[in-house]
């Protein structure tokens, strides 16, 4: 039997170079010995997006996507279908899981400088995995058409009418109708489950085919290519395979302990991965009280509500919509704006050591203020201008970088990885 598997892999790795494949990408990909905690996340955001996608083709088995249909088919899949209710957490709970594994591993990337030469693509085909994977969440929110999906379409598609000229129009291509309608429901369907879901995985395999041309970074931003020994291995290498699959599985295995913690326990996350008001059929006449979106969007949220300009006699939606796509927009710039010599934070100045955390501090509390009402305080202050005031230091953050990573000083680079 061993024999005839063998026979077989000669003869297609003789017509196609599966051998050289898996040798360039695993058994002979030398990934620095020091990877960390943070290091998990890129193999994490893999695994969810499998799930994604599984769980994705099962749910499509039974839901239907027209506006008449598809809340009472979501209802279906959760009481009538075998095993439905959990098929659909799995993808419920998935999503927000995607988001929080990407957010840690582009966190890992700021921290150790991972978007600095000659990883530049790595990091714009990961904005652009990021931006997908936004509007992927966007699109897939629409589908259940309760008054969440229905009111969320409505405010975000809302958004391109405010463009100047082609606004109008540009909105309504978009709808394809003059109100969020099925129309709107059936074309972010085809959206959804084939386009980008497509342009996702091909993205997916952008990015670690240009991440394996110039190997992995580490927590101490040493190029390990640049010490090799005799036979031409980087002395602070190891093969990925099998040292880091198996190591990886250990991340794999404790995550699945949290994930399916909240799939069974808490799927809807109190109202922050399940909005409470998606458990209502869409009404195109019953606006809710408080329409906020799912909590991977709500620190750009925050900043286009608190968008208050209206420069140039355009309005403040239009220039809250130009500060939420900048507020995107500006990571694709990092590995120019970063000027220091060194990658990682370990050996970079106070300045960044001191920016970082207070950046992501900011953005976990534009993503709070982004999650509740508007109106009303945060700690004594109108929250509108609370948002206001984050917005500028989350700005000040990139704008600022060329100056203080340029000034700071910084501390040497050892020769070889540490292993702290
Ligand atoms: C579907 C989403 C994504 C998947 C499946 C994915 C997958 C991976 C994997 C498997 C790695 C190697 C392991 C690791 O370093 O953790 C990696 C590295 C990397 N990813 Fe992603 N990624 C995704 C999204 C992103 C996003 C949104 C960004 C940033 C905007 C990003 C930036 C990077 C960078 C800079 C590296 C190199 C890190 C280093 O060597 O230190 N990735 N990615």
């Amino acid at each position: 039997m061993i024999k005839l598997l063998v026979g077989l892999r000669d003869w297609v790795d003789a017509r196609l170079p599966i051998m050289r494949a898996w040798d360039t990408h695993m058994g002979k990909y030398y990934a620095p010995k020091n990877f960390n905690f943070w290091y998990f996340f890129g193999v994490l955001s893999l695994f969810v997006l499998v799930n994604q996608l599984l769980t994705g083709i099962w749910l499509t088995m039974s839901y239907v996507p027209s506006a008449e249909a598809a809340f009472a088919s979501v209802e279906y899949i959760m009481r009538d279908v075998e095993m439905g209710w959990l098929i659909r957490y799995l993808h419920s709970t998935g999503a927000s899981a995607f988001f929080a594994v990407v957010y840690l591993h582009m966190f890992r990337g700021l921290m150790y400088g991972s978007y600095k030469k000659p990883r530049e693509l790595v990091w714009i085909f990961g904005m652009l995995i990021y931006l997908a994977l936004m509007a992927e969440g966007f699109l897939g929110y629409v589908l259940p058409w309760g008054q969440m999906s229905y009111w969320g379409a409505q405010v975000i598609v809302s958004l391109f009418g405010a463009i100047p000229v082609i606004g109008p129009d540009l909105e309504q291509w978009v709808r394809g109708d003059y109100l969020i309608s099925g129309i709107t429901l059936n074309r972010f369907f085809a959206l959804h489950v084939v386009a980008v879901p497509i342009i996702l995985l091909a993205l997916v395999v952008l990015h670690l085919l240009a991440l394996h041309e110039v190997g992995s970074n580490n927590p101490d931003g040493i190029e390990i290519k640049k010490n090799k020994d005799a036979n031409g291995i980087p002395k602070d290498g190891i093969a990925f395979h099998p040292y880091y699959t198996v190591h990886d599985i250990v991340g794999v295995v404790v995550f699945l302990f949290v994930f399916c913690a909240i799939v069974f326990f808490a799927p809807e996350m109190g109202g922050y991965f399940i909005e409470y008001a998606n458990f209502e059929e869409a009404n195109a006449l019953k606006t809710p009280d408080h329409i906020a979106p799912v909590w991977y969007y709500t620190p750009f949220y925050a900043m286009l509500r608190a968008t208050t300009l209206e420069w140039f006699g355009l309005s403040s939606k239009f220039w809250g919509f130009v500060v939420m796509g900048g507020a995107v927009a500006i990571f694709f710039v990092l590995p120019w704006i970063d000027r220091s010599p060194v990658k990682s934070w370990r050996y970079k100045g106070l300045a960044t050591k001191i920016a970082i955390p207070v950046f992501a501090v900011v953005f976990l509390i534009l993503g709070y203020l982004g999650a509740i009402p508007a109106e009303g305080t945060f700690l004594g202050m109108e929250r509108k201008a609370a948002a206001q005031y984050l917005t500028i230091v989350y700005f000040a953050f990139f704008f600022l970088m060329p100056i203080y990573t340029s000034l700071e000083s910084t501390k040497p680079v050892p020769e070889r990885v540490t292993m702290r």
